[in-house]
């Protein structure tokens, strides 16, 4: 059987736009897929393990190859076993509110402790950085309160740039798709779902 991860970001459960789309994307992709399974973590809703100062040694350690501490060892194991979870899934889904023009805390604290060099991303010291995630497939379904649609409101969106730049980094092959005015009224929500559950359909077709 393969896997499909689900990231969930919001804290919101039933209210959450991107938590319904993603629900509704994967119960579509796994119907068509009958040799998939199906994990979630819930970062948004259940407290993730801290990534401190044990886990920020254990990481300048690791780089070096020097040995970690019980505490460090914690830690470390913690983000590995994140990363694993990461790393064995076949495609991945990610879903994410945007909070205050950028990614809630949450999926940060996910990805700072996920995103590790040697793991998921590479150093050579004449090529420079390259990604280690095997261009898995992944689809982004991000819900703002906003529409972003002119060059001005675009400029002060940092969520969808900055996921651009973290999955490309790490080999992931990501599909954005986005709910955008989920706070502007109903009718330009309903005219936005509609376009989006069109793409998402067609999406899990080929994804
Ligand atoms: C803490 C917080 C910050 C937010 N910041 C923004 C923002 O900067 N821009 C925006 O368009 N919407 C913002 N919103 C609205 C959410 O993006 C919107 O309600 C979205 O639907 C949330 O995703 P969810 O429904 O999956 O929880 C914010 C909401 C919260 C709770």
């Amino acid at each position: 059987m393969k896997t499909l991860l689900h990231i969930a970001a919001s804290p919101r459960l039933e209210r959450s736009e991107s938590r319904r789309l993603a629900k509704e994307f994967i119960a579509d992709f796994l119907k068509k897929n009958s040799n998939y399974i199906f994990e979630e973590v819930n970062i948004g809703a259940i407290l993730q393990p801290r990534f401190g100062e044990p886990g920020t040694t254990a990481k300048y350690k690791s780089s070096r190859g020097i040995a970690f501490e019980k505490n460090e060892t914690e830690e470390w194991n913690g983000a590995m076993t994140a990363f694993n979870q990461l790393k064995n899934a076949d495609r991945l889904v990610i879903s994410t509110p945007m909070w205050n023009f950028s990614l809630p805390y949450h999926l940060k604290q996910w990805i700072d402790r996920v995103t590790q060099a040697g793991y998921t991303f590479g150093v050579d010291p004449k090529k420079g950085y390259y990604p280690m995630l095997g261009d898995k497939k992944t689809l982004v379904i991000c819900a703002m309160g906003g529409v972003y649609d002119t060059p001005d409101k675009l400029a002060l969106d940092h969520l969808r740039p900055y996921l651009r730049f973290w999955t490309k980094f790490n080999g992931l092959d990501a599909t954005f798709v986005s709910l955008e005015g989920t706070n502007m009224g109903t009718d330009i929500l309903a005219q936005n779902d509609k376009e989006v559950k069109t793409q998402l359909t067609l999406l899990a077709k080929e994804f």
